[in-house]
């Protein structure tokens, strides 16, 4: 029997890990810490209500008197801190939020959880901090992979707030032998994903029919990760990693963003001809300030150490995203509010709202 805290359980990956923590380990119960921002959904969890194994708490991971409370009224013998201010571009428009939830945030709980498990009895802690492969800055065409050893060069507020979070949780470590793990990982794609990341949100422009806005001239290069393969990782690392350690975790399917946009496209064309030829919806942006060119990542070191390996093939798994939304149409007209629609304005103007 083991308590965990999830943090940011209502966001997209945190809630399919949620789902997945409940299926593969019924036993444990989950606390699930999140703020509810627009990007958190108690709808994410709506299959879980009335779970006793699962405890949605509303709550910052930056109120200190919150987190020491949950510490000492649990027995939380492990941590997956998930919850951050995520989207590049916001970071972009507003950085200040970022630097609080995911540096003094991060700072905020890995205090309380050395407090709390000082000197603790019984089952050794753990203390999972999820990030990203953002942090090792950007890529050329010929370079090789990021690998764990990949020195820190982040470009974005985003990434630099990431970057912040993982020293502070690597410091831990050196300083306090407390017992960390660290994973970086690719763009995931999936269910739940909020329609304002490059995926959900071409799928929610195109089921609209507004246009598919492409920043720059789309070959800027990412690496696509199910978010089911990432969720394997995570629990593969949580259990069997080793204190102190990094596992970069990717997809191992590198796409410029074009080619994948194009992709999608023809998917959804497959399931919903009715749509018309979503191509024409194509629209080339503005590119993003500092748009980072490509990410790529070796998963060398968790395949050789913990036999994790993505199964989750591109096209599968976009097959699987769109079915997804496809039969969710009311979870992604909730989530298109007026506050998303102020914010498409704000970033891409009236013509794509
Ligand atoms: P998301 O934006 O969908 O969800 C973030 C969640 O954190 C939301 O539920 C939000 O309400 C919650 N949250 C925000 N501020 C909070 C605060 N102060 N206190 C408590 N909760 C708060 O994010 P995501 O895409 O699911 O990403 C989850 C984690 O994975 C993040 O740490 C992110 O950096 C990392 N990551 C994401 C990706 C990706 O492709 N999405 C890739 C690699 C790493
Ligand atoms: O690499 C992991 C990271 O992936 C995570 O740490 C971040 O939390 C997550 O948001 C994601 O960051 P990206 O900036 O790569 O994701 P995004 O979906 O915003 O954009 C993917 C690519 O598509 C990127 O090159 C920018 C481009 N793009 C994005 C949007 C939203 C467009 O061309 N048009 C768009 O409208």
């Amino acid at each position: 029997m083991s308590m965990v805290l999830v943090t940011g359980g209502a966001g997209f990956i945190g809630a399919n890990f949620v789902h997945y923590l409940r299926r593969e380990r019924p036993e444990w119960t989950v606390i699930n810490l999140d703020l509810l921002t627009y990007a958190g959904n108690p709808e994410n969890l709506a299959a879980l209500e009335g779970d006793p194994g699962h405890i949605l708490t509303p709550g910052d991971i930056a109120d200190r008197d919150l987190v020491a409370s949950l510490f000492s009224r649990h027995p939380i013998t492990k941590v997956v801190h998930f919850a951050a201010e995520t989207h590049v571009d916001r970071s972009i428009m507003d950085p200040g939020v970022f630097v609080r939830t995911n540096v003094l945030g991060t700072y905020t709980l890995l205090e309380a959880a050395r407090h709390a498990w000082q000197g603790v009895q019984g089952e050794e802690p753990r203390f999972l901090h999820i990030s990203t492969d953002e942090v090792y800055g950007s890529l050329g065409p010929q370079d090789p992979p990021f690998t764990e050893k990949t020195p820190y060069a982040p470009n974005s507020p985003y990434a630099a707030s990431k970057a912040g979070a993982d020293f502070l949780v690597r410091s831990y470590f050196h300083t306090y032998q407390f017992p960390t793990l660290i994973t970086n990982c690719s763009n995931n794609y999936g269910p739940f994903q909020f329609p304002e990341k490059l995926i959900p949100f071409v799928i929610s422009q195109a089921l609209e029919g507004k246009p598919v806005p492409i920043y720059g001239a789309g070959t800027n290069i990412r690496d696509w990760i199910f978010v089911e393969d990432h969720c394997r990782a995570v629990l593969l690392v949580l259990e069997k990693g080793r204190p102190g350690e990094t596992y970069n975790l990717g997809g191992r399917q590198e796409k410029p963003n074009l080619e994948l946009v194009r992709l999608l496209l023809r998917l959804l064309m497959e399931m919903r001809p009715d749509l018309g030829n979503l191509e024409e919806l194509i629209t080339f942006v503005p590119d993003r300030p500092g748009h980072d060119w490509r990410y790529a990542l070796s998963i060398d070191k968790i395949e050789g150490e913990l036999g994790w390996r993505p199964q989750v093939d591109l096209e599968e798994g976009l097959k699987r995203t769109l079915s997804w939304y496809l039969s969710h149409p009311e979870w992604l007209e909730r989530v298109r509010s007026g506050a998303y629609r102020d914010y498409l304005q704000q970033q891409y103007g009236a013509a794509v709202v």
